[in-house]
């Protein structure tokens, strides 16, 4: 297994396709990240990505000359096209354009970089970016699951602000994502052998058959989370409540409803090596609900009476039997977020708890950005606001090192 800061990626050669999109310059950052752990790169360009980047950059990064033409006949003297598609341990294509994900999607094979993919018998790991309305069109959907179903894998893309001005899922992911993924896909993640918990989402505690009561809570930070982990080679367990955000891939995912339901699920999960606690667990349900639907009645209104939920993230910090070694719990605050949050460390007992201010001004909670406070036995640390998708990557990387990564 990997450890983070060692060199896992030295003496792999990683044949990295650049296609024709924006986020190449983010290319530039991930070879030099890919180099300085030992890695080499063989870069290809499309002629669409050489309007984005320069051909004289990549190389120059990547200390290797670009290959960029499928007719070019010194190439093919030097190092014919079946030879370079299968001359790495890892084929990564980034950024996978809508274009590059339809000529696999479809076995088109019309220039260098398509007919290479044609062409690879190793892993082929795609970082898709493109506009937010490309990533949803239907025909991107079709071509995603044909090649999902083919065996590629994705990294990314993650939600967030876009070039283009707009905003949602399309964006490439961050460099250090990706070469995480990377790791990975070469069975050597910092969390790889590593069974990891995450609950996610709210949960909906039934009034009768047709009504709940509910929460804000979108599941968007849970599902990050639960995909960085994987990302690093976690085996996950994603037990997630009714969110509005689908689940990350990759995971193995339990769909529940209510808290009650959700614990059990907890307990069907263990053991695993860390539990996340992300879920927005309801604290009470409708004491007794109904299990026909309440009518209109002359008799006046309803009342409803409360019990209290079960507290799953008190029991498994608590657990004398098969704790796991790190359980992190979170905190939704509207007020004196440090203060609330370092009591409830310390009356659940889990090891963290990531903190944030949820009252609405923050637009955190059903938002796509957070700004936490890491609480554990060490105090109080502040992260900057950054995207859910970033403090998810960042949370993960603490868990890699926690668990001695
Ligand atoms: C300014 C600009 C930005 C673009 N960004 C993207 C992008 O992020 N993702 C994408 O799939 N296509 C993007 N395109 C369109 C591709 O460049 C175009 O589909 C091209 O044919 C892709 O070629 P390739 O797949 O061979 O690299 C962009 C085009 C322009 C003009």
């Amino acid at each position: 297994m990997g450890k983070i800061g060692t060199n896992m990626l030295a003496s792999k050669r990683i044949l990295l396709i650049i296609g024709g999109g924006i986020a190449a310059y983010k290319t530039l950052d991930l070879i030099r990240r890919l180099r300085e752990r030992g890695a080499a790169v063989t870069p290809v360009m499309t002629s669409a990505a050489e309007e984005f980047v320069t051909p004289l950059s990549v190389s120059a990064l990547a200390g290797e000359r670009v290959f960029r033409h499928l007719f070019d006949l010194t190439d093919e003297a030097e190092m014919g096209h079946i030879q370079l598609s299968r001359s790495a341990d890892l084929v990564v294509v980034a950024p996978a354009t809508a274009d590059l994900m339809g000529k696999m999607a479809a076995g088109l094979a019309n220039d260098l970089a398509s007919t290479l993919l044609m062409a690879t018998d190793t892993p082929v790991l795609l970082a898709p970016a493109m506009n937010v309305r490309m990533w949803e069109h239907p025909a991107t959907r079709r071509n995603h699951d044909q090649l999902a179903a083919d065996g590629i894998r994705f990294v990314g893309p993650n939600d967030g602000d876009m070039a283009c001005g707009e905003f949602g899922p399309g964006r490439m992911a961050e460099p250090m994502e990706i070469l995480a993924a990377i790791e990975t896909a070469l069975g050597d993640g910092p969390l790889s052998g590593r069974r990891i918990l995450v609950t996610s989402g709210p949960t909906h505690e039934p009034i009768d058959p047709v009504r709940y009561i509910a929460n804000r809570s979108s599941g968007a930070q849970g599902t990050a989370v639960a995909r960085a982990l994987a990302a690093l080679g976690a085996e996950v367990v994603f037990i997630t409540g009714p969110a509005s955000v689908p689940p990350p891939q990759g995971v193995q995912v339990v769909p529940v409803e209510s808290a009650r339901e959700m614990d059990a699920a907890v307990d069907a999960a263990l053991p695993v090596d860390a539990g996340v606690f992300a879920a927005a667990v309801a604290d009470w349900r409708v004491a007794s609900a109904s299990d026909r639907k309440l009518k209109k009645s002359k008799d006046g209104l309803p009342v409803l009476e409360f019990a209290e939920n079960p507290d799953i993230l008190k029991r498994v910090s608590r657990l004398e039997a098969g704790r796991p070694r790190l359980v992190v719990g979170f905190a939704a605050e509207t007020n004196d977020v440090v203060e609330h949050a370092t009591a409830k460390r310390l009356r659940k007992g889990c090891d963290w708890i990531v903190a944030n201010d949820v009252s609405p001004a923050t637009g955190i909670m059903g938002g796509s950005e957070n700004a936490v406070i890491l609480i554990s036995d060490e105090g109080a640390e502040e992260w900057p606001r950054m995207g859910k998708d970033q403090v998810a990557e960042k949370l993960a990387l603490r868990i890699a090192e926690a668990l001695g990564g």
